[in-house]
């Protein structure tokens, strides 16, 4: 099977313990026939509707040995042969630490709103705890001042999967003692930059770290030790509260908010496929549910009781989890097929989209309508918050060669995608924003640099950067407020 086919995004190869059990990495065809895209009667935005791009810290900076940042997981993990699909390291990736007047002229130059980076903790604290590290946080003062300086919101993720490597010696994500030094971490950052900085997402993806670094060992810090769910589940949801609480803390006037890989589970379709839907519904409440619930209800779904058992969660935890946010960060990008397996221990197998179904480079489903299903799931179950797609986009297919630069599949994938959001907003999803993934072509994780989602190319030997048509055209949205029909 194609890598790609049981990568982190498709979710495959699951070998989860307990109610959802391990997965069998077969696929099964499905027939559920490929969504139509979502039609909005009105293709103009709002005049304040966020538009942006985002990126993060470990993708794009860099300088990983400069004004006295510490290793996170990442750095350790990247190192490792095999760990990264083309043996490569993001010692330099877009260079963005030194070059961040660049990125923020070009974010200037497409007309854009906001610009949502992440902040490294082992810049601001190299072992993860103790004395902060002022260097570290002079970068992130440059970079917000300077995007001030040219109108652009700057919107912060406090982590983006790099925990310092310290803290990871220490049990990581496991020890709930993380969970208090990501409160530690927020209120260091919020001291210096809250003047400033207002904006706040505190963690990306959640569930992408917690099972593909965890569980499947595809991403730092490379574990494959599913009786670990449990706890990295919990002490990010918990740690998620208690940063929010130390943010708060000082009564300061912020825009504070979260962002989770939400991702329809299909059950695959078929004869079978009313005992798929278990298995679907088992991985939702792993993907979605196990993030939404303890912040926006301070719940666990069900399906979580087996891996939470042994005194997970203490008393007062779920009051703790659960903080009034600002807005819920949505990243989309496509939807995920499921089938039970009997054969596999958890029951679920990944299953193929359906057939004839569009693929993106991941052989996923290239379905916008997955992103309107989820922003609807949020207003209906969740009290309508007000929402922000903080991440989607597409990348070109797989390789080593040069960027494309007329890329008109990115262009329609992006205005597929925001019809969607516009017609969920049409449907009374408070959705305020959306954030492109992501300005320059950079280091994709395990993929390294054979994955671009760029709007900008960049030469990796000069580092000088080259917009795409896709700059443009969404300079163009950006300028204008209104949606092309075309392509
Ligand atoms: C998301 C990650 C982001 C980037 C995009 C392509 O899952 O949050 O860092 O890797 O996928």
């Amino acid at each position: 099977m194609e890598r790609s086919g049981v990568s982190r995004r498709a979710l495959g190869g699951l070998a989860l313990g307990g109610v959802l059990g391990g997965a069998a990495m077969g696929l099964s065809g499905c027939e559920r026939p490929a969504e139509t895209d979502l039609k909005p009667k009105s293709r103009q935005f709002p005049k304040d509707f966020i538009r942006g791009v985002a990126s993060a810290a470990f993708q794009t900076e860099g300088a990983q040995d400069v004004d006295g940042r510490g290793p996170s997981v990442w750095d350790v993990f990247e190192k490792v042969p095999g760990h990264v699909k083309d043996g490569s390291d993001a010692t330099v990736a877009t260079d963005s630490y030194r070059r961040f007047q660049e990125d923020v002229d070009l974010i200037a130059g497409a007309g854009l709103d906001a610009y949502r980076f992440s902040i490294s903790w082992s810049r601001v604290l190299p072992t993860g705890e103790g004395a902060v590290n002022a260097a570290g946080l002079d970068h992130y003062s440059r970079l917000v001042d300077a995007l001030l300086a040219k109108g652009i919101a700057p919107y912060a993720t406090l982590f983006h999967w790099d925990l310092p490597q310290a803290l990871q010696a220490k049990g990581g994500w496991a020890n709930r003692d993380t969970a208090l030094r990501l409160a530690d971490y927020a209120q260091a950052v919020v001291g210096r930059l809250g003047d400033r900085l207002k904006n706040y997402i505190i963690l990306n993806e959640a569930a992408v770290h917690a099972v593909v670094g965890h569980v499947l060992g595809e991403q730092a810090p490379g574990l494959k030790d599913v009786n670990l769910l449990g706890k990295v589940v919990h002490h990010m949801n918990l740690g998620q509260g208690l940063a929010i609480q130390a943010l708060r803390a000082g009564g300061r006037d912020l825009n504070i908010g979260t962002t989770l890989a939400l991702q329809p589970c299909r059950p695959a379709g078929g004869p079978w496929a009313v005992w798929n839907r278990l298995a679907s519904d088992g991985l939702d409440a792993l993907w979605n549910k196990a993030w939404l619930d303890p912040l926006l209800k301070g719940t666990y779904p069900k399906a979580m009781d087996d891996f939470l058992k042994g005194g997970v969660v203490h008393d007062g935890d779920l009051a703790t989890m659960r903080q009034p946010v600002d807005f819920v960060g949505v990243n989309y990008y496509a939807p995920v097929y499921v089938r039970l397996d009997l054969a596999a221990p958890g029951k679920i197998a990944m299953a193929a989209p359906p057939k004839g179904a569009e693929l993106d480079a991941f052989g996923r489903h290239i379905d916008p309508s997955g992103l309107y299903e989820m922003l609807d799931r949020v207003r209906r179950e969740y009290g309508a918050p007000k929402t922000l797609v903080t991440e989607n986009g597409c990348s070109d297919p797989f390789g080593t060669g040069p960027a494309i630069l007329d890329d008109q599949f990115r262009i329609t994938y992006l205005r597929r995608h925001l019809e969607a959001v516009l017609a969920a907003r049409e449907a009374g999803c408070d959705v305020r924003g959306y954030f492109e993934w992501t300005l320059i072509d950079n280091f994709e994780w395990d993929l390294g640099y054979t994955s671009k989602f760029g709007l900008v190319a960049m030469d990796r030997t000069t580092g000088v950067r080259t917009p795409k048509a896709s700059y443009a055209w969404f300079k163009t949205l950006a300028e204008s407020g209104v949606l092309p029909s075309s392509p």
